[in-house]
C-alpha cells in the first residue's frame, strides 16, 4: 500500500501549511474545505491526513501512526521524539526567549539569584537550556499564559515563543536570552523513510520548490 499519512497540527500553523502545500500542487484547499474532520484523504494523490494537536504530531510519527508530520521546532525540541527533520517550511517563525520584568533591570541570565524560579510550558527546553548555562533554576511548568508568571510573584523569570513581542511589551517583560530560533518542519518516521522512500522524495522535492520559489 502505497498511501502516504501525515500527521499535520490543528490551529495557527494549518494556514500557513495550507498556503505551502497549495504552492507545492498539492491540495490545501481539501484541508480548508474540511477541516472539521480529523482524517482526510487525498485520494488522488494518495494522502491522508491526520488533523492531530500540536503536541502529539511527534508521537504519530515516532509510532508509525504517520509517515510523515508537520510540527514546530518547539514541540520538536521539548517532546525529543524519535524522528528525523527533512526540511524547515518556513512559517510559523518565532524566537524561544528567556524573559524577566523590565523593574529588574536584568540583561542576561547569569544575573539571574541562584534557584530562580523561571515558569514554562517547555520544562525540558528550559531545564536543557539553563544547565547548558551552568546555572541552577527551578522550572515551573504552566499550560499557557506563561506571562502571568513573574506578574503574580510565580516565578522570577519566564522561558517561552515570542513572535511581534507585543504580549511580553504588554507584560512588562523584556527578553535578554535567546534560546532556539522556531519554525514550522517536516518531520518522517526514520523507518518509513527509507520503506518509503520513493513515495516521500518526490513530495519533499514539491515542497522543496515550493519554498525556493518562496524565496525561503
Ligand atoms: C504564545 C506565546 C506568547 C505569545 C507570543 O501564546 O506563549 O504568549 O503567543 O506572541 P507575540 O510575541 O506575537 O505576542 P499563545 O497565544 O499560544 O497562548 P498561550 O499563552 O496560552 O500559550
Amino acid at each position: 500500500m502505497d498511501e502516504l499519512i501525515i500527521a499535520v497540527p490543528k490551529g495557527r500553523l494549518l494556514g500557513p501549511l495550507m498556503d505551502l502545500w497549495e504552492g507545492a500542487g498539492l491540495s490545501g484547499e481539501l484541508l480548508r474545505t474540511q477541516s472539521r474532520r480529523l482524517v482526510i484523504v487525498d485520494g488522488e494523490r494518495k494522502l491522508k491526513y491526520i488533523l492531530a494537536k500540536p503536541g502529539d504530531v511527534p508521537t504519530y510519527v515516532e509510532y508509525g501512526a504517520a509517515d510523515l508530520g508537520v510540527v514546530g521546532k518547539d514541540v520538536l525540541l521539548e517532546e525529543g521524539a524519535d524522528v528525523s527533520e527533512l526540511l524547515d517550511l518556513d512559517f510559523g517563525r518565532c524566537q524561544m526567549v528567556v524573559a524577566v520584568p523590565k523593574e529588574r533591570g536584568i540583561t542576561r541570565v547569569d544575573q539571574l539569584d541562584y534557584n530562580s524560579r523561571v515558569a514554562t510550558k517547555y520544562p525540558n527546553i528550559a531545564r536543557d537550556y539553563f544547565s547548558r548555562q551552568g546555572l541552577q533554576v527551578e522550572v515551573i511548568k504552566l499550560g499557557g499564559s506563561i506571562e502571568l508568571g513573574p506578574m503574580v510573584g510565580l516565578a522570577e523569570a519566564i522561558v517561552d515563543i515570542t513572535e511581534t513581542g507585543g504580549t511580553l511589551l504588554a507584560n512588562d517583560l523584556e527578553p535578554i536570552a535567546q534560546v532556539a530560533a522556531i519554525s514550522a518542519r517536516l518531520i518522517v518516521n526514520p523507518i518509513r523513510y527509507r520503506v518509503k522512500l520513493a513515495r516521500i522524495q518526490p513530495l519533499v522535492d514539491a515542497l522543496s520548490g515550493a519554498l525556493e520559489r518562496k524565496g525561503a
